[in-house]
């Protein structure tokens, strides 16, 4: 069925911000075969001499993650950095008791870094306020960040490390106001400790870029408040204000769970709103930035039962290991086009996680890595989202949703590069209707340089290790330039990236990658 025409206007001379590269951040947390399996396995084919798999690190590099947060998560909140630094025989084998597994320690910061540094990202660090603090912090930080000299930054030194590691950006501890963290506060507790801990870390570095946790979700029962709290204590001592969020569909409510992107907007302008309450309340001129360090889809309905228990502590349980839909993608593209609208307060965004759990890439035992569906939407729109975000205004049909009321079923983002081509990212979240947009570009453009669109006659269709290659991008062949307009069909269910160079005036007849 195909719907209404949607008016789609872009003036590319008007900005909300410069997209800061932060946006399309990764995470790896010691979880489930997300490090053991995933990043390190020394049986692989691939692996190098350190174990690292050569075939997730051809993915990584190809999905585009800028920042990685490290190394949790839960798992922070019982993180003994200094167990996974130093000769790997000496360390200790521990307890994970985020994840009820163990954890051998034969990965740790020392090996992240070096494995970062093959796959080109910025590490993103986060300190244990769970059942560590101030002491631990800066143990750490004096490990990762300074030059020589001392007991620490000469052990990283003895440890084949000469040059710090430069750290700029650290989490203050990890959701802890939910009940399931090791060393749960009071937001008041929290505030306190993350302001005393900030100001020690700044006494070693004043750079730092610090991150206060925000609530694990919008659904906590002290969301706001919490927000509220925290930086009534840390307003002046940190930068930043964290957001977690996953989104899942409900009983099959598929309609609701496509319109995940209006929660997530609904979400960030609630916590701007709490983030500028106090702001103003204190007179303060300091603007509180977000960082998203945890948002995806994530089938959490389905961990419940599948962890290990009891006396069963496996060092690499495979957790929520699930193959990605198209439904999913079109969801996760969705959540990316919500981060670049809010590009002026969300500097840093942190898809969760990155390889095998809650993941973009699977990486099987002995097999080669292949994508999952939601690998395509975050890698394009890393690629080609750098520049300024721009103002978008679709006049879109309505959706009625049970979870969400009244939403749009197209969104669009737009992001122009400093080569003046813009690119558009645009998701028809309609199940039933094809929508056809007629987008207007102020000031005109000169080529149509491609159109591609992820969609599938099922939007349940999943990438699978049989079926890899089941859902991927393709060529939307309806695209065309006129007038300086540019027309195309959207599918329902699909997210579509479009392509225009502003100033060329040569026709480009191939709408392909
Ligand atoms: O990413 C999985 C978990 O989700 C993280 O460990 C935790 O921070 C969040 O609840």
């Amino acid at each position: 069925m195909t719907g209404q025409v949607v008016r789609v206007e872009i003036d590319p001379d008007a900005a909300i911000a410069t997209v800061d590269r932060r946006l399309f951040g990764g995470f790896v947390e010691h979880m489930g075969r997300g490090v053991y399996g995933g990043i390190v396995d020394p049986e692989h084919p691939t692996a190098d001499a350190a174990g690292f798999r050569g075939d997730v690190i051809e993915l990584v590099r190809e999905l585009g993650v800028t920042t990685i947060r490290y190394p949790g998560g839960n798992f922070v909140s019982g993180f003994r950095w200094e167990d996974g630094v130093g000769p790997v025989p000496s360390r200790p084998a521990r307890l994970n008791l985020a994840w009820h597994s163990a954890e051998p320690n034969t990965f740790g910061l020392d090996e992240f870094t070096r494995w970062l540094e093959l796959v080109g990202g910025e590490l993103m660090l986060a300190v244990n306020l769970g059942t560590r603090g101030i002491d631990a912090a800066l143990e750490l930080l004096e490990y990762a960040n300074h030059p020589g000299g001392t007991a620490l930054s000469e052990l990283r030194r003895a440890h084949g490390r000469d040059d710090p590691y430069g750290v700029r950006m650290w989490c203050l501890g990890n959701e802890m106001d939910g009940p399931w963290q090791l060393g749960q506060m009071t937001p008041d507790e929290y505030g306190r400790i993350a302001s005393r801990t900030a100001k020690a870390m700044r006494q070693l570095d004043p750079g730092l870029e610090l991150v206060a946790c925000g609530s694990s979700s919008a659904d906590m029962p002290t969301f706001g408040k919490w927000e509220r709290t925290v930086l009534q204590h840390a307003h002046d001592d940190v930068d930043y204000l964290s957001c977690h969020a996953y989104y899942e569909p409900i009983d099959g409510d598929l309609p609701s769970f496509l319109a995940s992107g209006s929660a997530m907007d609904a979400f960030i302008r609630d916590v701007v709103a709490h983030a500028d309450a106090v702001r103003d309340e204190r007179g303060s001129s300091k603007t509180i930035l977000l960082s998203f360090d945890e948002w995806n889809v994530w089938y959490q309905s389905r961990v419940p039962g599948t962890l290990p228990a009891g006396d069963d502590w496996p060092v690499n349980p495979p957790i929520s290991e699930d193959d990605y839909t198209l439904a999913d993608a079109v969801v996760v593209g969705d959540l990316l086009i919500t981060l670049l609208g809010h590009a002026d307060r969300v500097k840093s965004a942190s898809l969760a996680q990155l390889v095998n759990v809650i993941a973009p890439i699977a990486a099987p035992a002995g097999a080669p890595a292949w994508r999952r569906t939601t690998f395509y939407p975050f890698s394009l729109t890393s690629r080609f989202g750098r520049g300024q975000s721009i103002p978008v205004r679709v006049a879109s049909p309505s959706i009625e949703t049970q979870q969400h009321g009244s939403v749009d079923a197209v969104r669009a983002a737009a992001v122009l590069d400093e080569d003046g081509v813009l690119s558009v990212f645009i998701v028809n979240r309609s199940v039933e209707s094809a929508h056809r947009v007629e987008m207007s570009l102020v000031g005109g453009a000169g080529a149509l340089l491609e159109a591609t669109t992820l969609s599938d006659r099922d939007p349940w269709a999943a990438n699978t290790a049989d079926d890899p290659l089941r859902v991927v991008p393709a060529a939307n062949d309806t695209a065309v330039l006129e007038g300086g307009s540019v027309r195309i069909e959207l599918p329902p269910v699909s997210w579509t990236l479009v392509r225009v160079d502003r100033r060329s005036t040569i026709s480009a007849e191939g709408c392909s990658l």
